[in-house]
């Protein structure tokens, strides 16, 4: 991307800059909670959206759905991100349809973290799993498609780590609830927000900027007593939205945040300010 070099801002348009008209942006974990907003706010934005989700997740539907709405190309593709061949493929595919990708953001993520396990009962299985599929399909994602950008010599890339690897879940926000946040969610998402900041660093040079967005309690039906809690220590005191975490998205795909990269803004209504 070229950088317009003046200290006037008549000559700039700055609501273009928002703009996503006509670049190809990856979501994977497109047909989730977070995912599906993404896909829209992007589509709304001109994207292509490629719609990528494991293949329950019908993303060749979503995909459809999106093109229908906004009469435009997008792709929907099924994977498993913790799949290296899987993700070759999305790219190769990818590549065969557009010719070039501007945008990739990571929101897949594990499931079985809902299901609360005490620290002292996980097991091998469920740690390898929330760790194969959280960090490592990031790791592959950002790999094989940041490669293909660095190559272009342009490329934003977005990651979501989670409020748990900036600071530990507070333990009375569960309390009178079925619900927590296990120890390998958080390592995890810790290794993610470790990896995008190796990476803004290593492609800084090769144009590809490499950011995060942390999203923090994203209302999905929560149990009362959980959003009672939550309201509690929250400064915004409430939950979020799903579309209230997508102009991160927007801002951070643009040319708006064109000089900004290693950055992890956070969504999360201020609970990490006290
Ligand atoms: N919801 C929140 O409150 C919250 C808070 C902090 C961070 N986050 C993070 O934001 C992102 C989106 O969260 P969400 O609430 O939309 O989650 P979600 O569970 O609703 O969606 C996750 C999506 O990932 C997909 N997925 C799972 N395994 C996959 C695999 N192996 N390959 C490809 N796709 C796979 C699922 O099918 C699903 O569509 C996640 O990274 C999550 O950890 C969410």
């Amino acid at each position: 991307m070229s950088v317009t070099r003046t200290t006037n801002p008549f000559e700039i348009d700055f609501r273009k800059k928002f703009e996503l008209t006509d670049k190809v942006v990856i979501i994977t974990g497109a047909c989730g909670l977070v995912g599906r907003s993404f896909c829209e706010a992007a589509a709304q934005y001109g994207a292509h959206v490629v719609v990528a989700d494991i293949a329950l997740a019908e993303p060749e539907k979503f995909a459809a759905t999106l093109t229908e709405r906004h009469h435009r190309k997008m792709l929907g593709f099924a994977l498993d991100v913790s799949s290296r061949k899987d993700v070759e493929q999305l790219k190769n595919k990818v590549v065969e349809t557009f010719g070039v990708v501007h945008g990739l953001v990571n929101a897949h993520q594990n499931k079985t973290h809902l299901k609360f396990v005490p620290f002292e009962k996980i097991d091998d299985e469920n740690w390898d799993k929330v760790v194969e599929i959280n960090l490592k399909g990031t790791f592959l994602t950002c790999q094989i498609i940041g490669s293909f950008m660095a190559e272009q010599g342009f490329g934003s890339i977005i990651n979501i780590p989670s409020t748990y690897s900036v600071v530990a879940p507070n333990q009375n926000l569960y309390k009178g609830t079925s619900l927590g946040c296990p120890a390998e969610y958080s390592a995890s998402k810790g290794g993610i927000d470790a990896l995008s900041r190796y990476l803004a660093s290593y492609w800084g040079a090769k144009g590809v900027r490499v950011n995060m967005i942390t999203p923090h309690g994203v209302w999905n039906n929560h149990e009362d007593q959980f959003e009672k809690n939550f309201a509690n220590f929250s400064p915004l005191q409430r939950l979020s939205y799903n579309h209230e975490v997508a102009g991160a998205m927007i801002y951070l795909l643009s040319d708006a945040s064109s000089y900004v990269t290693g950055d992890n803004l956070k969504v999360e209504g201020g609970w990490t300010v006290w």
